[in-house]
């Protein structure tokens, strides 16, 4: 039976058992006004659920040009805010940074990522503080982004090879593919010191726990009916979740057998350098870093990296193939500092400002994580006289944010890398009419990392060979559509044609 059916049944059942129960057992609440932002009429029991459909940061999108850019949700039992202005935006993650800067416990997350332990979902607090600051330091710091440029490089490098044998033939690449591999490959250097699993698909098993901390699970929303798991969400993230277990224990199980950890050759083997250490947490007790803890890091650094740069590679490639004469000025641009003999450096693209726009463009028309990740409301706070409740669960629709026709102009839907001609994005907290990573103190720690592959790989893309879709699709008919998760991935698969265009046009 369809979610849809099985609601609306559900519904029914209960909205009888409801009534009573409100007309019988409970006295009548009393009304001090507490304002709280408007929103649409809820339905007893599962409240404003059954109204987000397939695709929620469009429905929410709707729904906030009628109620407005703060609104009120109510998703079962969860009183909920939805962002979807800038303005919004800067209050909540700027102005109230602190109040919101915790994470509701979800069930996907807490069945699949060790109970919450990684870094995107955990709590705010000392174990969340000192476990950024460790991954940020060992991963993500600009020293450690810079030190891996050499494996972006031979990945990319191996890449461009098979390409140039396709474009020979005139091969219709799976574009989607190779970007996914590409970054899996690259980061599984970075992180596991190795490359791919044969016996495993990690990157399927990463996709689909996206998919399903995205969904949203009645279990999270009315935790008595999240028994009878009509979605079928907790038998697949218990599902998923085993098997990303077997792969965890094979990466640390390898590593344990063959490092010493004073000498930490990846970040698996740094990250097994501090287990036993304890951390400090408020409250007098100390957190020791067990296995468990290990695998939770571990998995949500794999997670995070995936799934987020190749899907902003794919979708600029998607752009820049729907619209040749960008794809022109920006392979001008890099030809021009370049020239036609060699292959893109890291050093180069400090010079390429057409390429920065295209892809702060691409970030905000396609922000992966289109409703960034869930934060919770940690104290009673009033903001724009709305007063808002400890526990609450903010949701900013970062989706709609960069479309907001008030502060991107009528075009706002349009892919036009121009518009950011005046208008540096630096993503670092300041600007808050496109927010692809976040703000605040949950912010993405991966930003430097993200930037420099995507901009990395649509650079070489570009410059290395022209691109062309297959025969029987235009630029103007090309499924731009997207699938809903954590992350918003294309629903189609880009594919298209290479054909190599610098100088040495034979194979080594
Ligand atoms: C271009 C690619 C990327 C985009 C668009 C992106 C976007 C985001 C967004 C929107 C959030 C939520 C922020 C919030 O709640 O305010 C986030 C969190 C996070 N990202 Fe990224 N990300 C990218 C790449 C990466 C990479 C490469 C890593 C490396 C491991 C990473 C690691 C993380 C982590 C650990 C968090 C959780 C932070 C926390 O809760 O404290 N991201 N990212
Ligand atoms: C293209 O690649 C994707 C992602 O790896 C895969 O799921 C899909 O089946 C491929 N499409 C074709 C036609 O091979
Ligand atoms: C928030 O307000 C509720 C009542 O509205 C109260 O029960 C709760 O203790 C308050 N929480 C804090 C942290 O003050």
């Amino acid at each position: 039976m369809s979610f849809a059916a099985t609601t609306m049944l559900y519904f029914l059942l209960f909205t009888f058992i409801y009534l009573l129960f409100k007309l019988f057992l409970h006295p009548k609440q009393n009304t001090i006004n507490h304002k709280k932002p408007p929103g649409p009429p809820t339905l007893p029991i599962i409240g404003n659920l059954h109204m987000l459909g397939k695709l929620p940061h469009r429905t929410l999108q709707s729904l906030s040009k009628r109620y407005g850019p703060i609104m009120s949700l109510q998703l079962g039992q969860v009183p909920t805010i939805v962002i979807s202005s800038s303005k919004g935006a800067e209050s909540f993650l700027k102005t109230h940074d602190i109040v919101f800067a915790s994470r509701p416990k979800i069930q996907g997350s807490e069945l699949m990522s060790y109970g919450s332990k990684g870094l995107p979902f955990s709590e705010y607090g000392p174990y969340w503080r000192s476990m950024r600051k460790f991954c940020t330091l060992k991963l993500l710091s600009a020293s450690k982004v810079e030190k891996s440029g050499p494996i972006r490089k031979e990945e990319l490098g191996v890449l461009v090879n098979t390409l140039k044998k396709a474009s020979l033939v005139g091969e219709v690449v799976n574009v989607s593919e190779i970007v996914e591999n590409l970054i899996e490959d690259i980061v599984y250097k970075m992180i596991l010191g190795r490359g791919k699993y044969e016996q495993f698909d990690l990157k399927k098993m990463i996709k689909d726990g996206l998919t399903l901390m995205g969904a949203f699970n009645l279990a999270d929303y009315v935790p008595w009916l999240g028994i009878f798991d009509l979605q079928g969400l907790t038998q697949a993230c218990k599902k998923t979740s085993k098997a990303l277990d077997e792969v965890l224990e094979m990466i640390i199980t390898e590593h344990e057998q063959t490092t010493n950890t004073d000498d930490p050759k990846d970040f698996v083997d740094t990250v097994l350098s501090i287990m036993h250490q304890t951390i400090d947490v408020e409250g007098g007790q100390d957190l020791v870093i067990d296995r468990t803890i290990i695998k939770a890091i571990l998995l949500d650094m794999i997670g995070a990296s995936i799934d987020t740069s190749s899907n902003v590679i794919e979708w600029a490639l998607s752009e820049l193939l729907r619209h040749p004469r960008v794809m022109k000025i920006l392979q001008d641009e890099i030809q021009n500092e370049v020239g036609n003999k060699r292959m893109v450096e890291e050093k180069d693209l400090k010079n390429f400002n057409y390429l920065d726009m295209v892809v702060d463009e691409t970030l905000r028309l396609y922000p992966v994580a289109p409703l960034l990740i869930p934060r919770e409301c940690r104290e009673n706070i009033t903001i724009d006289d709305y007063s808002i409740k400890e526990k609450t669960r903010v949701i900013v629709n970062a989706w709609a944010i960069g479309r907001d026709p008030d502060v991107w102009s009528e075009n706002a839907e349009e892919f036009y890398p121009e518009r950011f001609i005046e208008k540096k994005m630096n993503y670092l907290g300041q600007e808050f009419e496109s927010i692809p990573f976040g703000s605040g103190r949950r912010r993405c720690p991966g930003i430097q990392l993200g930037m420099i592959t995507v901009k990395l790989v649509i650079a070489q893309f570009v410059h290395c060979f022209n691109w062309e879709l297959p025969h029987n699709i235009s630029p103007s008919n090309l499924n731009m559509e997207e699938k809903f998760g954590l992350t918003i991935p294309r629903a189609q698969h880009l594919h298209a044609i290479p054909s190599y265009r610098l100088d040495d046009a034979k194979l080594e």
